[in-house]
């Protein structure tokens, strides 16, 4: 039995989930040193996220950056840490369809309805009052920003990052590591590692965010 539950990363959705009242948290771990012994919103920091190796609970890892996210999770995996060590959370107001899945790892915040046969990977964060439909799938480590409403049958790639009150038409895909801005109405495919903006949504200039990261990285959100 794992008992008590720890956020990794002491990062603005670390403190949306202490606010949103989540339950059995007994600390955060954070690799800024200068946090170690302080407490966040009166939770306790009490290491790196090296102090995961030499305790028991479970982890809910809170970097609001998916591929920061991934390449924390890939570390813990790295020094033994097993998937059922791994936490999940949905807020008690969000409503997931009986035919939809969360998988380990992820954060469903406030007010999100997910309806039919909805597929969430692992190490996803959802924020508030986002509209996942039918038959949609968001996989492992992608992040919904606050608002953000998805058409049935829209697919999500790894990593992605879909800013607040984004709109995305039924059937569309976003590619592993693409970001779409606020506010956007994507029409069609966004290919991995693009980032689109504006009504209708286009390419952002040549400008790219880093593809997706498979190995470790420093950078917090
Ligand atoms: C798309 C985004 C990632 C681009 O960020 P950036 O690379 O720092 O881009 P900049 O702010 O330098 O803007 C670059 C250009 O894109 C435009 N732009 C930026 N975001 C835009 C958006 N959402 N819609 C339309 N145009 C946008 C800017 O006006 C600017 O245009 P210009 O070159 O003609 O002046 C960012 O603006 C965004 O939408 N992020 C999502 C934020 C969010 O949802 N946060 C939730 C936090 S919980």
């Amino acid at each position: 039995m794992i008992a008590g539950l720890l956020l990794v990363g002491a990062s603005g959705l670390a403190r949306e989930l202490i606010a949103a009242g989540i339950s059995g948290v007994v600390g955060i771990l954070d690799d800024d040193e200068t946090l170690w012994g302080t407490d966040v919103d009166g939770v306790p920091v009490r290491g790196g996220t090296a102090t995961a190796r030499r305790r028991s609970e479970r982890l809910l890892v809170c970097v609001g950056q998916g591929a920061a996210r991934a390449a924390i999770v890939a570390q813990l995996r790295g020094w033994g840490v097993t998937d059922e060590r791994f936490a999940t959370y949905i807020a008690p107001s969000a409503r997931l369809g009986t035919t939809s899945t969360v998988g380990r790892g992820s954060i469903v915040l406030d007010g999100v309805v997910v309806t039919a046969h909805a597929r969430i990977g692992r190490h996803v964060v959802v924020m508030p009052n986002c509209t996942i439909t039918h038959d949609d799938v968001i996989e492992d480590a992608a992040t919904l920003a606050a608002g953000v409403a998805l058409g049935g049958g829209v697919r999500v790639g790894a990593q992605a990052y879909i800013g607040m009150n984004a709109a995305v038409r039924q059937g569309s895909r976003i590619g592993a590591g693409a970001t779409v801005g606020m506010s956007a109405a994507v029409l069609g495919d966004v290919p991995a590692g693009e980032t689109w903006v504006g009504v209708p949504a286009r390419p952002m200039g040549a400008r790219t965010r880093d593809a997706v990261v498979t190995g470790v990285r420093e950078e917090r959100v």
